[in-house]
């Protein structure tokens, strides 16, 4: 019994992960993925009625920490009386980031923007009384900022939508396939109101775990977006029918063979605002996670959320403010660049130039003195530091004149020279990468 709970518990890990292999070829993508591999920081918004309590998005009324009919309640006092579009696109963009992704509508529900498929929107149903999506993509637009859309596929508020984990009153998706059918066609146009509407360069799913490819249409879905617009980019959360991968919160250690992926992380411990959650992140860790992020070839999604009155917490925006003071001095090393050396040549994040003639190492931690670049067969023409181009001197240890094999770089980087958080060293190399990766015999 044991051995077949076994083989059944393999068979369906094996389904699982030939359902989650992307069905899309990445040469047919390259070219709508440019702006997205070049653009490196994204800015998501988890904007919603459950930051008038301050409790978990969704999930608070899904793990009953609270009723539905007390969830909903937050309706009432989502009035966004200070929001200002203008305002959070200016904040984004001092950010540096290129894109940005906010929620159109959460596990919960509840529409952000202006649906005529239900009254369950804050248009219909808060006192806000309107659209919040529209005008903020209007003013991204006006700062060269593509736009994207956060949409939940399952819904745990509509009626057709059958039952879920915690939650048996539902019905279930195989006693009643018309009911399933009428779900089908209400999210689905809604994907198709946001795509008219709105036109998102980017769409990001969530909530697909609870049904296969095939339940929700993956690539009918997929499909009607990209008859609206071809060049959008679609997440990795569609079942297999997605453009990227999206790891989430957990900082990958090796890099990841993915050709696009996107860690999306909180600026605090949570996706939406809470009261309680002082848990913010520094400006210098946001740093480092970033540069460890673009060095192993992704792009880094960080997520803020505003309060219900739609103004965005004053430690949030000291937080983007930071980074973006950081990429202005720093940028040149991290928008359109592409991923650095593999691990073990230098200890610590690096990119390279597209033409792969320019690398830069980030040091961590303030870090000076003499550190170390190791298996670089090129000449390094000169070694600056960016934001304040002063030159570095170094030096090449342990060379033998009749081996192939490189010394080691010691780059002198004294302590006056430092960014305030990260600080980042140019190296003009005499012409494209060529790395060592040998053991260091006689070669
Ligand atoms: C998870 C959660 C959701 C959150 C999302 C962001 O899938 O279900 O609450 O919005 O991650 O990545």
């Amino acid at each position: 019994m044991k051995n077949k709970i076994l083989i059944f518990s393999f068979l369906m890990f094996v389904i699982h992960q030939l359902n989650a292999q992307s069905k899309i070829d990445p040469a047919t993508i390259k070219n709508k993925m440019q702006w997205f591999a070049d653009g490196k920081l994204g800015i998501f918004i988890h904007a919603g009625i459950y930051s008038v309590n301050g409790i978990d998005e969704s999930w608070s009324f899904y793990n009953k920490k609270i009723s539905y009919a007390d969830y909903m309640k937050q309706l009432n006092g989502f009035t966004l009386k200070n929001y200002d579009p203008s305002l959070w696109a200016d904040i984004i963009k001092q950010s540096g980031a290129n894109y940005c992704v906010i929620t159109t509508k959460h596990h919960d529900g509840v529409a952000m923007f202006d649906t005529k498929m239900s009254d369950l929107s804050i248009v219909k149903s808060s006192p806000a009384k309107k659209d919040m999506i529209q005008p903020l993509f209007d003013e991204l637009r006006k700062r060269d900022i593509k736009c994207g859309a956060y949409f939940s596929l399952l819904d745990w508020s509509h009626h057709d939508y059958p039952g879920f984990l915690k939650d048996s009153n539902k019905y279930k998706l195989a006693d009643d396939y018309e009911r399933w059918n009428k779900f089908r066609l209400f999210f689905q146009s809604q994907i198709k109101e946001i795509s008219v509407k709105l036109n998102p360069d980017l769409w990001w799913f969530d909530g697909d775990w609870e049904h296969s490819a095939e339940q929700w249409e993956s690539e009918k879905v997929r499909n009607i977006i990209l008859a609206n617009n071809p060049k959008a980019i679609i997440n990795g959360r569609l079942q297999g029918y997605g453009d990227y991968e999206t790891p989430e919160q957990n900082i990958p250690v090796s890099r990841p063979k993915y050709n696009w992926w996107e860690l999306c992380m909180t600026i605090n411990d949570n996706w939406g605002f809470q009261f309680a959650d002082k848990n913010w992140k520094t400006p210098y860790e946001i740093i480092t996670i970033f540069t460890d992020v673009i060095s192993n070839g992704g792009n880094l999604l960080l997520d803020i959320g505003p309060k219900a009155d739609g103004t965005i917490p004053d430690e949030q925006i000291h937080v983007l403010k930071e980074l973006g003071a950081w990429n202005k001095r720093n940028g040149e090393a991290i928008f359109n660049t592409i991923a650095g050396i593999p691990q073990g040549h230098f200890y610590g994040p690096t990119t390279l130039s597209k033409d792969s003639t320019i690398l830069y190492l980030f040091l961590q931690g303030n870090i000076s003195g003499d550190i170390s670049l190791k298996g670089v067969n090129n000449k390094i023409e000169e070694i600056t530091v960016l934001g304040n181009e002063i030159k570095l001197n170094h030096k090449i240890v342990g060379k033998i004149s009749w081996s192939s094999v490189p010394g080691i770089v010691f780059i002198d980087v004294p302590q006056n020279v430092q960014d305030e958080y990260v600080t980042v060293l140019k190296l003009k190399l005499d012409k494209p990468i060529s790395l060592y990766r040998g053991k260091g015999g006689f070669e």
